[in-house]
């Protein structure tokens, strides 16, 4: 009796959790669960199910169409944290204003932003893109080449970052990174920036945009980024790809190079 009453007081208490949370409760059903269930049910990974849904419903050699193809799939089937539409066009805003020339992706997942990135660069330039995950990568490359990126346009680079930042200049002959896009696990992004400075690959005016410096967040980046006096930086607000209710930011760095 006394045990019912208590639990009872504790309602209000959870119905107000649950209201408060509940954007993050749907993005663990989404993400998490709803994940396991279909991995489970279909015996392939989330991304090779998006890939074979951009397979069957996209238009191959139309980026665009591609695009929309997985922004469908992730507003309506399943979750998949790549930038999204609304935090892509300030990506978008950005690669028109820069008409960068020599592009570093770190983190290609299924290649999303590779696709996004790609159909926005000057005729020309290279986008190399970084993926440690042999299975994702698999999918990327052909993704890739499904929206009509050809290997001179979009390289895929198959290891985890801290071993390609450091060889970037001897592997792949590179000599000034114009821009670089850091999506991959929030723990790396501030090795992988002290890696670029290191290496002496980015001059007076190269960007880095990182995704999810506010959710999930990158504290020690910022961090860093604040206090080392190298970047004129700005933090883009905007939702959570995909799920509104969730505040998140890119980081804009424009690199100075001056201490
Ligand atoms: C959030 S997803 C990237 C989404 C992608 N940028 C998009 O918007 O389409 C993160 C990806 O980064 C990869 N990754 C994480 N840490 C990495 C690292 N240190 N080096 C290379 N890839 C990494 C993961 O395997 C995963 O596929």
């Amino acid at each position: 009796m006394v045990s019912g009453a208590i639990a009872l007081a504790f309602v209000p208490l959870l119905i107000s959790l649950l209201i408060r949370y509940r954007f993050y409760f749907v993005l663990f059903y989404r993400a998490v669960l709803l994940r396991w269930v279909q991995d489970f049910n279909t015996g392939l990974s989330r991304e090779e199910r998006v890939y074979e849904y951009v397979l069957t419903h996209a238009t191959a050699g139309d980026p665009e169409n591609i695009l929309d193809t997985f922004d469908n799939w992730s507003s309506n089937i399943e979750f998949i944290s790549h930038i999204g539409p609304k935090k892509g066009l300030v990506l978008d805003r950005l690669l028109k204003e820069l008409c960068p020339m020599t592009v570093l992706e770190l983190g290609t997942h299924c290649g999303y932003t590779t696709v996004r990135i790609a159909r926005a660069l000057p005729l020309g330039a290279r986008l190399y893109s970084v993926e440690m995950d042999e299975r994702n990568a698999r999918v990327a490359e052909k993704i890739i080449r499904m929206a009509g990126f050809d290997e001179d346009t979009v390289e895929l680079i198959v290891r985890p970052s801290d071993e390609v930042i450091p060889r970037l200049r001897e592997d792949f002959g590179i000599e000034r990174l114009d821009f670089v896009f850091m999506d991959h696990w929030k723990r790396c992004y501030r090795p992988d920036l002290r890696a670029l400075e290191d290496s002496g690959l980015l001059g007076d005016g190269s960007v880095v945009m990182a995704d999810n410096v506010v959710f999930p967040g990158a504290p020690s980046f910022l961090r860093h980024v604040r206090q080392c006096g190298l970047y004129e930086h700005r933090i883009h607000r905007a939702a959570l790809e995909y799920i509104p209710g969730i505040r998140d930011g890119m980081a804009e760095l424009v690199f100075r190079g001056i201490k």
